[in-house]
This record gives structure tokens, sequence and C-alpha cells, in this order.
């Protein structure tokens, strides 16, 4: 069986050689308690540990959001990546090597483009770095020394010049590459009559990596005294850039992490504004690029730290990403503080004219997100009026209940009592009340869980054949026959224990679907009765089993037989249901 173009023997290797613990103490800190592990879980905000990692079975199970895995599933989730590049960064660690001649045609393809793309940036990379150096008089070399950006910046962030539109296609087609890739990799175009130039033609060019430094893209910037063009040029869509998941600066802020330095990430929106900060010295500053932080952007933050500061630009649209970004930070689970900026549109800016240590000191006061929002909401209010106060304290309240846990929630309350006025009891009863909302909301939302008899005795059974290893599975066999993920388990289970094949927990999220609370999801999670009664459930459970299901079958020849005409028919029925009768008294003795 094969997943993603490698065989499940490959896999095998791989798991062996990647010990989920191993793997998951590097991006969290597991405690262990009795033969599991145990943290607060990477992939849903909470406050107490609901994440349980078995080593035995080399899986984890969060009991908070459900979320379950093995090692390579993990990894997918830790790092957003799919399938096939967490098994490429597990083999790295372990230091395998990947099968090359194992990979399907689809990847190869995949992987070569991917490669080529790579390949393609970091030639025009050096190729615009080089041309700034080489031309200090260049409008582009100018331009930077005019923003007070120095040779150690340059360097540091391999900054570079497009200097026209033809030098570097030339460049490409010269060092053996095709214009193709050079388009799909997006940095050269093609014009209506066929041309193809330059897609950052005279920039100032920042180049964009990924968190292991590969670069992915370039943003291109206008160096016009009166631009005629746009500010930015950015690479579009590529097979190895997506610009909801790349942040500015962010492999910076991970080699950081790897030398445990960074505590805090501050977070800010352009690129001038993370390479000044990193010149001032204060290198834990990575860039959004002025785009709308994503899931994805923050679950990469989540990753290396628990602390963001937010210092966005000072305009009124710096404001409302604020917003916006404070919720997609805490949903996560982030600790968000807020900086915004006086007399400064930006931290460059702000830096520039007041200095390194007035910065700082505007990063120690950065106010909890929350507060933010409490103090900048009132604002827009006329808290001396009683109708307005109220509409302050609705909308301050709503925001309150719905994302803080009881704790913050007295310190939050505190606050708008000391903007309103309004005593701390009545403030209290009202959020009472919302909070008996939510929980209403919640329950109607809830699944209906499945109660079936037979369901949940097949789940039992499979999971005796999972963990206790039982060896009747032959003598259950029949109940495993429908078309159904169940069946497909059993079947599963069994050919590895034919082939005498080594198998766990583990193995399974490698060849199934597993979604919370989906049937093998239940299966892995499934709680046994104490020793002493398992065997007498054992065997009871595939007795009724076994009888429920017979009797359900002549349940249905008998409706069969009611609405049948044809003699011959009836007659293969009754000797079926007849048949079904002796079983089932044979059963029940
Ligand atoms: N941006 C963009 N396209 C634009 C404008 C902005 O992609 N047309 C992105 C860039 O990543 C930029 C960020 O938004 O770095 C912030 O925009 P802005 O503040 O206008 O640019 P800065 O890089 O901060 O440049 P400056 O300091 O000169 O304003
Ligand atoms: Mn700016």
């Amino acid at each position: 069986m094969k997943k993603g173009g490698v065989s499940s023997e490959f896999l095998d290797i791989l798991r062996s050689k990647s010990d989920i613990i191993d793997v998951a103490s590097k991006y969290i800190t597991l405690n262990r308690r009795g033969s599991n592990f145990w943290a607060c879980c990477p992939f849903h905000m909470e406050k107490t540990p609901s994440f349980s990692i078995k080593q035995d079975g080399q899986f984890f199970k969060c009991f908070g959001c459900g979320e379950s895995g093995n090692v390579i599933t993990f990894v997918m989730k830790m790092e957003n990546v799919d399938f096939m590049t967490a098994v490429e960064i597990l083999a790295k660690n372990a230091g395998l090597e990947l099968p090359s001649d194992q990979d399907n045609e689809e990847m190869k393809k995949k992987k070569l483009e991917r490669d080529k793309c790579y390949q393609i940036l970091r030639k025009t990379t050096e190729f615009y770095h080089e041309n700034l150096l080489n031309n200090p008089n260049s409008p582009q070399a100018q331009y930077l020394k005019s923003r007070g950006l120095n040779q150690q910046s340059i360097e540091k962030f391999k900054i570079g010049a497009s200097l026209d539109y033809d030098a570097l296609p030339k460049h490409l087609l010269k060092a053996g590459f095709k214009i193709e890739d050079m388009i799909t990799a997006g940095v050269v175009g093609r014009g209506d009559k066929g041309e193809i130039y330059d897609f950052y033609g005279n920039r100032l060019m920042f180049p964009i990596s990924n968190g292991f430094g590969d670069v992915v893209a370039f943003s291109g910037r206008s160096v016009e005294a009166n631009p005629t063009r746009t500010k930015y040029k950015n690479t579009p869509q590529s097979p190895i850039f997506n610009k909801s998941d790349i942040l500015f600066g962010y492999h910076f802020v991970r080699d950081l992490k790897k030398e445990h330095m960074l505590d805090t990430i501050i977070i800010v929106e352009g690129h001038l504004d993370v390479i000044t900060c990193h010149q001032y010295g204060i290198d834990n500053t990575i860039g959004c690029m002025g785009t709308a932080l994503t899931t994805l952007h923050a679950n990469k933050i989540k990753r290396l730290v628990d602390n963001v500061i937010l210092c966005l630009d000072g305009d009124s649209a710096g404001a409302s990403a604020t917003y916006k970004a404070i919720d997609i930070l805490r949903e996560v689970g982030l600790n968000v503080k807020v900086v915004r900026l006086k007399d400064a549109k930006d931290p460059d800016e702000y830096l520039k004219k007041f200095g390194k240590d007035n910065f700082l000191e505007c990063l120690t006061n950065a106010v909890d997100c929350v507060d933010f929002i409490l103090h900048d909401r009132a604002s827009k209010y006329d808290l001396t009026t009683n109708s307005s106060r109220n509409s302050y304290i609705q909308e301050a309240l709503d925001y309150i209940s719905k994302f803080s846990t009881p704790a913050e929630q007295e310190i939050y309350l505190a606050v708008v009592q000391k903007l309103t006025h309004v005593s701390m009891d009545a403030l209290k009863r009202s959020i009472k009340n919302n909070n008996e909302i939510k929980i209403v909301d919640k329950e109607t939302l809830a699944e209906p869980v499945q109660n079936n008899y037979i369901i949940e005795s097949k789940i039992m059974l499979l999971s005796s054949i999972l963990y206790k290893k039982i060896t009747n599975f032959d003598e259950i066999k029949g109940l495993f026959v429908s078309r159904d993920e169940l069946s497909e388990l059993y079947e599963f289970l069994v050919s590895k224990i034919k082939e005498e094949k080594d198998y766990n927990v583990s193995t399974l999220f490698d060849n199934f679907e597993i979604t919370p609370n989906s049937l093998i999801d239940r299966v892995i999670n499934y709680k046994f009765p104490s020793d002493e009664v398992f065997e007498t459930f054992l065997t009871e459970t595939i007795k009724r089993v076994k009888l429920t299901e017979l009797q359900d079958e002549r349940d249905k020849l008998k409706e069969k037989l009611m609405s049948s005409n044809d003699d011959n028919e009836k007659y293969s029925i009754l000797a079926r249901m007849k048949e079904i009768t002796d079983l089932i008294n044979k059963e029940k003795k």
C-alpha cells in the first residue's frame, strides 16, 4: 500500500526512527503523567492540558478538540504542510534518505517543478544583490541610503536591485533555465507580443524566504520620487509561494528560537519596518507584508512563541488591521499585546525619529489586547450619557464573554467598571446572562452521538484486536462484511496480523482519514472495562452482536416474505429463516 508516493515499508522505518515524544517535545512542553505525556493542545486554545501522547501507541489525542494522529500527522499540523513534506521533514531529522524511485510520476513532476523554482529564485536573488552592490549610484542604492539602511542590513536581508527589464531573463537563460520555469517561479513576465521581461523591472528588491531561509518570492518597491507605478510589485502565487502562510523575516526569528533567545515576537506591517527594527537590534520582529494575518500565519507564530506584540501602522487602516489580527492570533492561543504608535506612521519612522530606547519603552508599555479593545471602543462612545454608556457596556460584555476565561473576565470587568463607573455586581450579573446564552448555543450545536449497539460492539471488538491482540478474529469475520470503514479497518488489522507485520495504532493514521469522533477515532480511544471482566465481556459481546444481526436479518426476511408473490422466492426465504432460527437457538444455549 502506498500513500503520497512512499511505500508503507518506508513509513514503518520512518516511524520507528521518529519517536513521537522526541518529535513533539521540539514543539511543545510535555509532562509525563503515568504512561502518558500531557501538554496544552497546540491545535486549539486551552489553559489546562488535555492533549495526550501515548508513547507505546505512538499517537496523540486531544480530549479538548478531538484532534488525533501519529507522528506524521503531528508534523503536518504543526508545520502546516502536506503529507509528503511532513515525511521529508521527519526523514531529514532521522537521517533517512527518501526512496526517490518510489515517488510516483505526479509527485516527481511536482517536486522537480518546486526544485526548479527554488533554483531560479536563488539565482535571481544573487543577481539582484550583486546589481545593488556593484552599482552604488543606482537609484535603488541611493534610495536605500536615503532611508538609512546600512550595509549589514543589506547583507542580512539580501536586498537587491532590478536595474532594467532584460538583464534578468538573459542572465537566467544563460544559466540554463527555461522561460516557462522562470514564468512559473514568478520572476519573468511575458508580454502581448510574446516578449519576455523582468517582472520587477527597475525596482528595489526584497527577497522573501520560507521558514528554512529559502527565498520563495520577492517584493519589488518602486524608488521613483513621484511614483507613477504601484508602490510594491509582489510575486504572485507559485508552486513554492503562498502568501497566506509566509511572514517576512520568519526564518530569522526561527533561528533565534533555536538559540533559545526568543520569548516574544513583534509583528509589524512593512518590509522597511522589519529591516529597520533588526538594524536597531530588535531582531524578534517579523512583517505581515500589509496583508491580513491568516490562521496559517498565527499557527506558525504559535509554534515559536506564546507572546506577540502587534505594532502595526498608526493610521486607521492599521487600527482595523489590529482588530482583525487580534482575533486570529488569540484564536490559536497566543497572548496578544498591542502598541499604537503616536507621532510616527510606522515603526521605521518611529525608530528614526525617537530612537531605540523610546521604541523599547513603547514595547514594554504594550497593552493587553482586550484592554486595548475595551479602551479603544470606549473612545468611540460618549460615556457621560446613559444610553451611549449602555451600548458600550453591551458591546464590551459581548466581547469579554466571547473571548475570555472566568478568571480573565474578572480582570476585564474591572476595566469596564473603571471606564463606566457601573458597579462590579451589576456587570457580573449581566455577563452571567451572556455566558449562559453561550453554553446553550454550544449544546444545540453538538452533533448527536450514534448510540447503536452493533456499532458500539464492533468498535469494542476492533479495539480488542488492536490493543489486546485477541486471536479469535476469524470468529467475528461475519460482522465485518458491509462496505464501511469499520470493515476496512477489520481487513487492515487482520492482514497485518496474518502477514505477521508489526503494527501499532500509529500505523492507522497513515492509512485512514481519522477525524474527531469518527468511527475509527472511537476504536482508537475505546475505554475497556477492567481486565478481570474483559474475557466475559468479549464473549458476551460477540454472542450478542451475532444474535442481534441474526434477528435483524430474520425481521427483514419476514417483511420480504409478506410482500413476495413468487412461490420459489417464498420457499428460499423460509429456508433461510429456518436456518437463522437454528443459529439463534444455538447461540442462545
Ligand atoms: N504592500 C504591498 N503593496 C502595496 C503596498 C504595500 O504589498 N501596493 C505591502 C508591502 O509588503 C509593504 C507593506 O504592505 O511592506 C506595508 O505597506 P507600506 O507601509 O505602504 O510600505 P513600507 O514598506 O512600510 O514602506 P514605507 O516605509 O515607505 O511606507
Ligand atoms: Mn510602512
